[in-house]
């Protein structure tokens, strides 16, 4: 018995070993694939293993990613510093701090920005995209550009985006854009897909649920009036559903390993996106008609397919009539 012990435990460790062994080496990644790190998804830098940054930069830095991540206990309803926010997150959307590969990530705003933007029709600044977040996703006002938070929240944005070259957008940068379905996307479809898969966190109501200390969301609202408005990149169901394909049912999902199907992702989007929710005036954006995108909601167009069509498709056509 003991003999048989003692071998069971020498060949465990030599087992062990072997693994250890190609694990440093390299083997067991080049063996498999799924786990290779041989692709170049941008990977988000770690400031606490970052000592290139020091003194006032770096707290600036650290201030930054906590009001990303918290935003709420800053600049909510109940915020420290003021309340002109809805009370969600910048990081509800923007997953790990913008840090997230596929999670709607911050790697290359540093490196495009200023850049002209046809919603505003103008050059916008990091500044003026930050505010637009703030008065569109979190329904509020924009803090001031000369204020600590918005220093620290382009420090941030600055620092995170350090090791991308200008003008480039690594794999796995913003939003992942799914291939339009050929047909319209359905809400009562989606409806089922929320039910089955979302409503568990997000309510019944898509009206999310507070965190104990009741200042910030420990599942966001995804409609109704503390939700992002119809302003909002949400809104358009594309931006949608490409955040949820990655990154939804929360902690589940994954770009290499999606809980949902495109459809699904599509009917879902049409479905939270039919539901009330805050309305921002929009008439000053998108100056040239013809530059809106396929799937926002408001017309004019430049074309003459309805708003139901613009916002929900068929696409395609809308596409092919360009
Ligand atoms: C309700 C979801 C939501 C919240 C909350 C939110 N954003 Fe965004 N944000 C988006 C979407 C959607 C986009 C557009 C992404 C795209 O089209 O690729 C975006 C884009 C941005 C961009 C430009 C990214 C790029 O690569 O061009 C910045 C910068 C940004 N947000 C900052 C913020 C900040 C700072 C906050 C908090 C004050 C915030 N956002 C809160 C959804 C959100
Ligand atoms: C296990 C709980 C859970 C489930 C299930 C879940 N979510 Fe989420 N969801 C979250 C959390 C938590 C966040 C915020 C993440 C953060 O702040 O780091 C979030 C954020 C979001 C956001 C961005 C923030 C907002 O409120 O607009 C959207 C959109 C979203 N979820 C959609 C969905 C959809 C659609 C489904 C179903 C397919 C789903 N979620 C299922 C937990 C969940």
């Amino acid at each position: 018995m003991k003999k048989q012990y003692l071998l069971l435990i020498g060949l465990t460790a030599l087992v062990l070993l072997y693994c250890m062994v190609s694990f440093i080496k390299g083997d067991i990644f080049k063996m498999d694939n799924s786990l290779a790190v041989t692709d170049s998804t941008w990977l988000a830098p770690s400031i606490y293993a970052d000592n290139t940054v020091s003194g006032e930069e770096r707290k600036l830095v650290i201030y930054g990613q906590d009001l990303i991540a918290h935003t709420a206990k800053y600049l909510g309803p109940k915020g420290s510093v003021a309340q002109i926010t809805n009370g969600m997150n910048c990081q509800n959307c923007h997953l790990q701090a913008g840090g997230k590969a596929w999670g709607n990530n911050y790697a290359a705003v540093f490196s495009t920005y200023p850049k002209l933007r046809d919603r505003s029709g103008q050059i916008e600044s990091i500044y003026k995209r930050v505010a637009d977040c703030m008065e569109r996703s979190l329904n509020g006002t924009a803090v001031d550009s000369n204020s600590r938070e918005f220093k620290a929240i382009y420090a941030y944005i600055k620092w995170i985006g350090q090791d991308v070259q200008k003008g480039q957008k690594p794999q796995g940068s913003g939003i992942e854009k799914l291939a339009y379905l050929d047909r319209a996307a359905d809400p009562k479809k989606g409806q089922v897909v929320y039910t089955t898969q979302c409503a568990s966190c997000h309510g019944a109501n898509g009206e999310g649920q507070l965190a104990p200390d009741n200042i910030e969301y420990a599942y966001p609202p995804l409609w109704g009036a503390h939700s992002y408005n119809d302003g909002a990149g949400l809104y358009r169901i594309s931006s949608f559903a490409g955040y949820v394909k990655n990154n939804m049912p929360f902690a589940v999902a994954t770009h290499k390993n999606p809980t949902l199907t495109n459809e699904e992702c599509w009917d879902v989007a049409a479905y939270v996106n039919s539901q009330p929710r805050p309305h921002k005036d929009q008439f000053k954006d998108w100056p040239n008609y013809s530059k809106k995108p396929i799937d926002f909601a408001f017309g004019p167009y430049a074309d003459n397919f309805s708003e139901t069509q613009h916002k929900y498709g068929p696409y395609k056509p809308i596409q092919n009539f360009k």
